[in-house]
Order: C-alpha cells, then structure tokens, then sequence
C-alpha cells in the first residue's frame, strides 16, 4: 500500500503543474480527493491493515495528503494569475508614441471663435464669461425687455419648470424663472455688476432658442458679444471696431454697414450687415451678422452706473453665421453631427 501511495502522489506531483483551467483543476482535485477519490480509496482500505502497521501508514497518508493540498494551491493560484493576465490582454506600453499619425483637429466654430477674441484681445477686450442657465434679470430686465416683449415668450425661449432650482446661478429677485439665455448679451449685465468702468469685454458662449432646426436654424447655437463702456463713446467707435474685427477676420475686401434698428438695451440700434464678395459662397452683396448701437441709460441704470458719466456701445453677432461665411458652408446642422469628413478639413 505504501507504493501505491507513492505512485500516487508522483502521478498527482506530475499532472498537477500541468492544469490549463479550472474545470481540469476541478476534475483532477476529484479524482485524488474526492469522496470517490484515489486517495480517499487508500484511506478507506487502512482499515485492512494489521493493527501495528496502521500508525505508520496513517502518517504517511497525512503527509501525503498535505503535500497535495499544499500542490493544489499552488496550481489554483497559477490558473488564477493566467486568468487575470488573459483578461488584460497582450502587455501594451504606454509611453509609445500613438499608432495614429493624425492630430485632431479644431471644430470650426473653436476656430472662429478663437481668432475673433485674438483679434478682440490685441485692442483690449478681456474675454468675460457667464451662465447658460440664466435668469430673468440677467437675459432680459436688466437689458430693458419688457414682461410682454416677444423675445420672452414661452414659444422662444426654454424656461425651466418652477420648481427647478439652479444653486450656482444666484438669482437677482425672489420669485424669478430660471432660462437658458437666448443671447450673450447676459453677460453685459453680469460684468458691469462686478465692477467699474472702463470695461471691455468679448463674450462667446452657447445660446438657446426654441427653434425648428433647419439649414439655418438650430434651437443652440453660439454668439459673440463685446461691451466696451467709458467716458465719450461713439457710434463713430463702434463702426471703426467692427470694420477693424471683420477685415481681421475675413480680409481686408470687407465692408460694413449699419441699418437702423431697435433693441430695448441699445440706443441708437443697428443691425450690422457685411460685403466680403471675395469668399466663396456669398453671392449676396450684403449679409446680415449682428446687431449692435450704443448702450442704453436705462442698462446703466439697472448696473447702477450713472448714466450722465458713461456711455458704451455694445454688439452681438452668430458665431455659426461668421464661420459658415468664412468656410463657405451652407448648412448649420455640419456644425453638430460630428462627422469626421467635415471635421477634418479645418486645420489651423
Ligand atoms: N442680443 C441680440 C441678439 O441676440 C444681438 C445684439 C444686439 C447684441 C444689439 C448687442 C446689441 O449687444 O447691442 O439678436
């Protein structure tokens, strides 16, 4: 019996080391320790032994025994680092340069938007930000749009349910609705709060407005807006800093011109149209941009500026509409489907 033992425990020595998964494992641990096991077999026939040999055999089994306990977990430990290491896959190195040659690009309204605040930045405006999620005040009383003014209408602009709470966007008055603001020109009010003149700030952001998405709709799209408050401001600055901002940005063939117009927040009022018959794609002489006039008394009232001090001008225009212009693109929706065909061809 004890070379049977022995037999055993080479064979199980042997065959162990070499278990590729568990359910092998789960095989071989029966047929050596099972309850019909080899070894548990050996143990049974103990008893058929003369009494004064059974101390001695009984030792030897339980060293057996141990010692193929000890070889099971060895082997279990094995196959669980082999299926860790399948699990992770061939070894990578992470400090290889990237199998993808191609850099990534700039999405064109990045580009555009970049250019305008460099353009912006190098005659001193400092970019100003604010909240999409804004509030009454900011997107419309402060800028002298009336309760019933139709910018405000529920079929224009995204209001949030009134028990909606934004904790970050401090609201002006008790009671007021939260918006997603239709323009940027929230953030004219939110900088002159902060400080003192002089300002002069650009202000590019996401705006939203309930709109049928189109070729040239879209319900958000982006806008760029510039503040510049002080002592004697004029119309005459405010033309000179759109021809500059144009010319920068499209060529020195670019005209502008205003049209008289209103908007609550400004006085005079224009809309700015453009001439850049030099880019591809514009086949109309004049284009509309933005809007634009001088600040109204009743904004630096709501700021608490005095009115018979400061004078300011102040514009607004679609980032989408500048670089559709600059790109000769003809639809606003390739700005939103991320298709890398698109993408791909605006390089900086
Ligand atoms: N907020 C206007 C719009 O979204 C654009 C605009 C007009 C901005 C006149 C201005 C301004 O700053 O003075 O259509």
């Amino acid at each position: 019996m004890t070379e049977t033992l022995n037999a055993l425990l080479a064979k199980a020595e042997a065959e162990l080391p070499t278990l590729r998964t568990r359910p092998e494992f789960e095989a071989a641990k029966a047929r050596y320790v099972g309850p019909n096991g080899e070894l548990t077999a050996l143990m049974k026939r103990m008893g058929s032994l003369p009494k004064e040999e059974r101390p001695a055999f009984g030792k030897l089994v339980n060293e057996a025994k141990a010692r193929l306990q000890a070889q099971m977990e060895g082997a279990l430990e094995r196959l669980g680092a082999a299926e860790i290491a399948a699990r992770l896959g061939p070894p990578v190195d992470p400090t290889l340069p990237s199998p993808d040659p191609e850099a990534g690009t700039f999405h064109p309204l990045t580009l555009v938007r970049e250019e305008m605040c460099r353009i912006l930045r190098k005659v001193g405006f400092a970019v100003a930000d604010g909240p999409e999620v804004e509030t009454e005040f900011y997107c419309f009383d402060a800028l002298n749009t009336p309760a019933d003014h139709p910018a405000r209408d529920a079929q224009d602009t995204f209001y949030f349910p009134e028990t909606t709470r934004f904790g970050n966007v401090v609201r002006k008055n008790p009671g007021e609705k939260y918006l997603l603001r239709t323009h940027t020109s929230s953030v004219q009010v939110r900088t002159m709060l902060k400080g003192e003149p002089p300002i002069r700030i650009v202000s590019p952001g996401r705006v939203y407005r309930r709109d049928t998405t189109d070729a040239t709709h879209s319900a958000n799209f982006h806008q760029l807006e510039c503040l510049y408050v002080d002592r004697g401001v004029t119309v005459r600055d405010l033309k000179a800093l759109l021809d500059y901002i144009f010319a920068s940005l499209l060529g020195p063939g670019t005209k502008t011109r205003f049209r008289p117009h209103y908007f609550g927040y400004t006085e005079p009022s224009f809309e700015v149209d453009l001439s850049a018959s030099h880019l591809p794609k514009v086949n109309k002489e004049w284009i509309e941009i933005g809007g634009c006039g001088l600040v109204d008394p009743s904004v630096f009232s709501a700021v608490g500026y005095d009115a018979s001090v400061w004078s300011g001008y102040a514009f607004g225009m679609g980032l989408e509409r500048l670089a559709m212009l600059l790109y000769g693109i003809d639809d606003i929706r390739a700005f939103y489907q991320n298709d890398l065909r698109f993408l791909r061809q605006f390089r900086r």
